[in-house]
């Protein structure tokens, strides 16, 4: 399957297809999948028995029926609880908290990259054993780590260093997008991955001219697609934008 356009963007659905169907899902993988994306984006974070799982928060309260932190569940306690947040949730009833695993075989079965966000609240003792998961799955060479923790990039670096990992950035009051440049390119880090009302052209064009990969969220306005595009950004994810979205724009 090539999902990649013919203008060599990557549409990247950010949560899963997450405008049609609960965020972090198996259903939004799997639609990301039949619509075509070139990639889907996920965010993990290891429960208390050491089970790497999908979901943005650092608790489960806004996603599921549950209350409390992600960190004090066991994978089997997570797993019980039901989705009721994120888009659609009537739609899919069965949906639940996806293993990482799981996510990473609904990508395989699909031919979909995996941008694979390690949340902050990670303890960066165990990205050891991510590495050591990740490392382990034979279409490793289509995974991209990403994490707004300046350490758990380095980490992640130093574990798995054929694997690309961008730094996210893109907070209007503590990230200054120079520094971020000079932070990836003084250790070795693969590119930013930036919020998309943040970044500027030149600074966007510096990191490119510098050899760093660029990525960008969350594009959700095919403008604002074509902006960067125009820049030189190739990868964007997207909540609501598949390939064919952006016919006739790119
Ligand atoms: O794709 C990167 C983006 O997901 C970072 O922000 O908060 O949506 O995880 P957030
Ligand atoms: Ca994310």
């Amino acid at each position: 399957m090539n999902n990649t356009n013919s203008n060599n963007a990557h549409m990247i659905a950010h949560r899963g297809y997450s405008a049609m169907a609960p965020e972090n899902t198996l259903p939004a993988f799997k639609l990301a999948g039949e619509n075509g994306f070139w990639g889907a984006e996920c965010d993990t974070s290891p429960t208390a028995d050491g089970v790497w799982i999908v979901m943005h928060d650092d608790t489960v309260d806004r996603t599921t029926n549950g209350e409390g932190n992600v960190r004090d569940f066991t994978f089997d306690e997570i797993r019980a609880l039901a989705i009721d947040g994120g888009n659609h949730t009537e739609q899919f009833p069965e949906a639940n908290v996806p293993l990482l695993t799981e996510y990473l075989d609904m990508c395989k079965q699909y031919g979909l990259y995996c941008v694979i966000e390690i949340k902050d609240c990670t303890p960066v003792e165990m990205l050891g054993d991510l590495a050591a998961l990740l490392s382990a799955r034979e279409e490793k060479e289509r995974f991209t780590i990403i994490s707004f923790g300046r350490e758990h990039c380095l980490k992640m670096k130093a574990l798995m260093p054929e694997t690309p990992v961008l730094f996210l950035t893109g907070d209007f009051e503590t990230d200054d997008f120079g520094e971020n440049i000079q932070f990836c390119l003084d250790n070795g880090l693969d590119g930013l991955d930036f919020n998309c009302d943040w970044g500027d052209e030149a600074h966007v064009k510096e990191a490119i001219e510098a050899g760093l990969q660029t990525m960008i969220w969350t594009a959700d306005d095919p403008d604002v697609v074509k902006k960067y595009y125009d820049w030189g950004v190739r990868d964007f994810t997207s909540n609501k934008l598949p390939p064919k979205a952006m016919e006739g724009i790119l």
